[in-house]
């Protein structure tokens, strides 16, 4: 037993930071290509993903754009950056499953809790399958204060907004890579951020995109 927690608290301290890679060198769709191929994938075909695919995805959907300035890959009002991206994993190359946060100005992966939530996200959000079979689940939260002490109540609509672009640039970008993607709003708030670890009213989950090979 002993061991077993030795192992276990080894394998969290080697793996709390997690560089990701560069994004990949390959011209995907064009942005009108893939607009107009993005369709809803419930479905996915097992296949592992890579850590470079992931790293790709998290680059062009809310990674760091432009270096000199910090500025990101969906827009954000006054660069206030409310949104938290989760990679929540399942079947990911060299990655343990579990809860990540993206870090986005070093493009790093923060483990945040290690473990197999796929059944427990599925049963939060009505009993879609396809979070149990998506390769990852980006769970998208917002930090409400960061907009809120610059914009008051205006912070509430650019929070939402700002979830709107980080998902569908995930959704197109996704699609430009040949894998499928679903945006899901239908889960249940509390049990959703209890998966997460999240307070709910500091943080709280506002949408997610559940990726995957297909
Ligand atoms: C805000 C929002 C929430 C959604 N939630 C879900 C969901 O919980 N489950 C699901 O299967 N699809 C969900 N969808 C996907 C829609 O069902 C889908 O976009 C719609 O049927 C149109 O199909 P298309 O995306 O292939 O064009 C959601 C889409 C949006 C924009």
């Amino acid at each position: 037993m002993l061991a077993r927690q030795c192992h276990h608290v080894y394998n969290q301290s080697v793996m709390k930071k997690m560089r990701l890679t560069p994004e990949l060198a390959y011209d995907g769709l064009s942005v009108e290509k893939a607009i107009a191929k993005r369709r809803s994938e419930r479905s996915f075909s097992g296949r592992t993903m890579s850590l470079a695919e992931l790293s790709h995805i998290l680059h062009y959907s809310s990674g760091v754009t432009d270096k000199r300035t910090g500025f990101r890959a969906a827009p954000s009002a006054g660069a206030t950056y409310p949104i938290e991206v989760y990679p929540v994993t399942n079947n990911v190359e060299g990655l343990t499953r579990g809860i990540y946060r993206y870090l986005a100005a070093s493009h790093e992966l923060e483990l945040v809790r290690e473990g197999d939530f796929r059944h427990e996200m599925a049963l939060a959000a009505l009993g879609q399958r396809m979070l149990i079979e998506a390769n990852v689940v980006l769970v998208l939260s917002a930090i409400f204060q960061r907009t809120q002490r610059r914009y008051q109540e205006r912070a509430q609509r650019y929070i939402l907004l700002e979830a709107g672009h980080i998902a569908q640039n995930a959704c197109l970008v996704a699609t430009s890579m040949g894998l499928g993607a679903c945006a899901v709003g239908a889960f249940y708030d509390t049990d959703f951020n209890h998966v997460v670890g999240v307070d709910g009213r500091e943080e709280s989950v506002l949408y997610l995109v559940a990726v995957g090979k297909i």
